[in-house]
């Protein structure tokens, strides 16, 4: 799909309209002359009322199709673009779609366009017939707004999308590696990818901990964005589990269904800094994914083993379905190594950040509240919801081991989003941190405004919006 402007004087012919409506169908500003333009009682006897979520198409003889959008009682740049992704799946086929915005909120072109590209979505790739496929060729956005910016973070969310929507067994740790390597080099990152003989050398022994039970080989991606001119530097780290089984602490078949997603985070931290650079944000970026399946082989590493990541705490597993730290306390001590002054990881870590939260927020942490609240900033502005939750040092002891400096787990299940928190703050370093817990939001239950049943993009938007705070203040 693309993305353009059209004038004021624009021409309707060919084209369907979003008219987002208030409750008591109120048109918002902008809209008041196309709305004036249809026949009330073509609305009314539909019981369209302007409500949350309620989308009516009717025909306009200027317009080909009018669609009625309902944004609710209040007109804000999360109802405009909820009512595009819902308007937008009404839409068949169009060679345009117009979307009138409105001026009187902040962001409303912003808004359609998020609303539209990303409610949009499709993933088709093992679908084998077309007839359900819908093509909108062109989002036309009334609007002098810089379009290409939401475009950028739309192509990047969908990125991830795609990439955490296929399944496991068409991305093996090194298939993904490659196509995060592909687009990060379209995009003019440096990347650089390891396999088994360099993971080795380098010792980095959560991930071949993890790695062991697999027969794929492990793979590390990094990524750097080096500008011109930049002077902060911005270092993020992803989970890429391409499947989590659980290992030899197996999972029951219902927590398996999913765990495709398990690289939500590596998805996120990539095609963030492929959005940084395509933006020509001034800042450098680092982003370092460690990629490996979570599975049971005959090697696999077994409940009381001990291992030795890169840098930190030797780690006894007790569990090994607590894999995403241990291969996250490796990524965290490569980063590390780029002396950064911001780290950043994002992972579908544990279960229990979604119990806390559900599937709609995601948990932020932050060595300190200030760094928390940078990341809360940033995700307000990106419009996407993540909560602050404490990293409670009173509990960093129910991780003490036997044996090792450290247990992957506590033993007990309370707080569990929080001691995983804590395992990661002992390999994140003395400098400013902060740990994105997406279990919960990575995957979208349902299709409703910009989300499509199945993986969400989290996190991209976010981590984008914060390099920008950064650039921005460096
Ligand atoms: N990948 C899972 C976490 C997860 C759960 C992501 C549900 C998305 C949806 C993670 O590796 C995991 O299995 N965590 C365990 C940790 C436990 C053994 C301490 C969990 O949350 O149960
Ligand atoms: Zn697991
Ligand atoms: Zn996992």
């Amino acid at each position: 799909m693309q993305v353009s402007a059209v004038g004021p004087d624009r021409e309707l012919k060919g084209a369907t309209l979003i008219a987002g409506v208030l409750e008591g169908l109120e048109p918002l500003p902008g809209n008041e002359e196309i709305l004036a333009s249809v026949d009330e009682r073509l609305i009314s006897t539909a019981g369209f009322e302007g409500k949350k979520g309620q989308v009516l198409s009717i025909p306009h003889q200027e317009a080909e199709t009018l669609l009625l959008a309902g944004v609710g009682e209040e007109a804000s740049f999360q109802t405009i673009r909820a009512a595009s992704g819902n308007a937008i799946r009404q839409v068949k086929t169009a060679r345009a779609l117009s979307l009138l915005a409105t001026a009187e909120v902040d962001d409303s072109a912003r808004a359609v366009v998020e609303g539209s590209l990303l409610g949009g979505y499709q993933y088709r790739s093992y679908k084998t017939d077309d007839e359900n496929a819908s093509k909108v060729e062109t989002v036309e956005v009334v609007t002098e707004a810089d379009l290409n910016e939401a475009s950028v973070l739309c192509a990047v969310t969908i990125l991830a999308r795609d990439w955490v929507n296929t399944p496991a067994a068409d991305k093996s740790p090194e298939t993904l590696a490659h196509l995060i390597e592909e687009a990060a080099s379209d995009a003019g990152v440096d990347s650089e990818v390891w396999g088994p003989d360099r993971i080795s050398e380098e010792g980095l022994g959560g991930l071949l901990g993890v790695a062991a039970g697999s027969d794929r080989a492990p793979a590390v991606v990094i990524l750097q964005y080096r500008p011109d001119g930049a002077s902060e530097h911005l270092a993020l780290v992803g989970k890429g589990i391409t499947f989590d089984s659980g290992g030899l602490s197996i999972k029951p078949a219902a927590s398996m269904e999913e765990m495709k997603d398990d690289m939500a985070g590596g998805a996120a931290v990539a095609a963030a800094t492929i959005g940084i650079a395509r933006l020509g944000l001034p800042l450098s970026v680092t982003a370092i994914v460690p990629v490996t399946d979570n599975a049971v082989g005959g090697d696999a590493t077994r409940p009381g083993d001990v291992l030795r990541p890169v840098q930190g705490p030797t780690i006894e597993v007790l569990n090994t379905d607590a894999e995403g730290r241990l291969i996250l306390a490796d990524g965290l001590g490569l980063a590390r190594r780029f002396d950064p002054d911001l780290i950043v990881d994002v992972a579908t870590l544990t279960g229990a950040a979604k119990v806390a939260l559900g599937g709609e927020i995601g948990a932020v942490f932050g060595s300190d509240r200030e760094t928390a609240a940078r990341v809360l900033e940033a995700a307000q502005a990106a419009g996407e919801s993540f909560w602050e939750m404490p990293l409670h040092r009173g509990y960093r002891k129910s991780l003490d081991s036997n044996i090792a400096d450290i247990k992957n787990i506590s033993g007990d299940r309370w707080g569990g989003a929080i001691v995983a928190a804590l395992f990661l703050a002992e390999y994140a370093g003395e400098g400013p941190w902060a740990h994105l817990d997406i279990a919960g939001p990575a995957r979208s239950g349902e299709t409703a405004g910009e989300f499509v049943k199945g993986a969400s993009g989290v996190g991209v938007r976010t981590l984008v919006e914060l390099a920008r705070g950064m650039a921005r203040a460096g």
